[in-house]
């Protein structure tokens, strides 16, 4: 009996070894382990060994089961080692490897160059007023003394939604809206779209504006020509050249188109300032009476000056880009550079 303890036992391990799955070992460990179990077979014949024997049968036999049972349970461990192992290099995380960089979007140039522009006015005590891009006839033409004959009105020049509805042309009805809100001292800066049907490199159907607006008592075109003055050179760079040229608006008397001279050429003369050496910036001038009429403030007692710039325009100058179609194809190539 003892003999066959022993080849038991040399037979468990020799099969252990050749078990090299989960599942081989879970089967090595009911042949041999399990209530019929080889090793508890054996063990049941305890009575028939003979009383000699028997102390040594006994302790020999639960030796090796311990032994088979620790055998597989370290055979078990190995495997699962193992396997973990495996999935580790498999998954393996190079950390030195230099991580993938998050693509951060940024304003468009046309938001930047609008913010500029409200950060210095807002310096000088103007605060930001909005108004609906879907206009009434009378805030986008009427009550700016734009009258129903002017050819702004015409179809060509603007988007009509329905009869009296337009998609506003400029930004200059905000200055009626405020106007009829609030009392003088008015100081406002209204930037936003606006809609022309145009197209061509240097006009979209839709674009930017800001429109500016002072009101107060003893406002003169003395005060329109130092604000702006300082506006562009705060753009532009103090050593900007400026001419004030006499114009025309319906909603402004006198008014003047503020002209600098060409980024470009210097003045010399170029494609871009079409040979002038000066280049188109804004338009201006001083609340024409009828406008404040129509809000009922009364002309003889305050005056005050309005001015309306191309967003893109500026932008376009200021960063020496050709084609205004290039800010609104959202090229990130294009965008990136700003
Ligand atoms: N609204 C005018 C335009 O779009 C610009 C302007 C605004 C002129 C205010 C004078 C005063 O051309």
């Amino acid at each position: 009996m003892i003999q066959e303890l022993k080849e038991l036992a040399q037979r468990a391990e020799t099969e252990l070894q050749g078990a090299h799955t989960e599942e081989a070992l879970n089967v090595l460990r009911t042949k041999y382990l399990g209530r019929k179990g080889l090793l508890t077979q054996m063990l049941r014949q305890l009575g028939s060994v003979s009383t000699t024997e028997r102390p040594l049968f006994g302790r020999l036999s639960n030796e090796i089961k311990e032994k088979i049972s620790a055998s597989l349970d370290a055979a078990l461990e190995r495997i699962k080692d193992s396997r973990r192992n495996e999935l580790l290099c498999r998954e393996a995380i190079d950390i030195t490897l230099p991580g993938r960089a998050v693509r951060i979007g940024h304003r468009h140039p046309v938001t930047q160059v609008m913010e500029e522009i409200c950060g210095i006015f807002s310096r000088l005590g103007f605060t930001v007023e909005e108004g609906p891009e879907i206009e009434t006839d009378y805030y986008n033409f009427e009550a700016l003394n734009i009258p129903k004959d002017h050819p702004a009105r015409d179809m060509q020049d603007t988007f009509y939604v329905e009869d009296n509805i337009v998609l506003r042309t400029h930004t200059s009805p905000v200055q009626i809206r405020t106007m009829e809100k609030m009392q003088p001292p008015v100081r406002i800066l209204s930037p936003g779209k606006v809609y022309r049907p145009d197209s061509d490199v240097s006009h979209t159907p839709m674009f930017h504006q800001i429109e500016g607006l002072l009101v107060d008592r003893g406002i003169t075109f003395g005060d329109l020509k130092g604000t702006l003055t300082f506006f562009l050179q705060e753009v532009f760079g103090a050593d900007i050249l400026l001419r004030f040229r006499p114009s025309f608006f319906p909603f402004t008397e006198p008014s003047a188109e503020v002209d600098i001279r060409c980024v470009m050429c210097g003045g010399e003369g170029c494609r871009v300032c079409g040979q002038s050496g000066w280049l188109e910036i804004l338009g201006s001038g001083m609340v024409d009476p009828a406008v404040f009429a129509n809000v009922g403030y009364d002309p003889e007692g305050y005056s005050g000056f309005a001015f309306g710039l191309g967003v893109e325009r500026i932008a376009m100058l200021k960063y020496g880009i050709s084609d205004i179609r290039l800010f609104f194809d959202n090229d990130v190539r294009f965008l990136e550079q700003f």
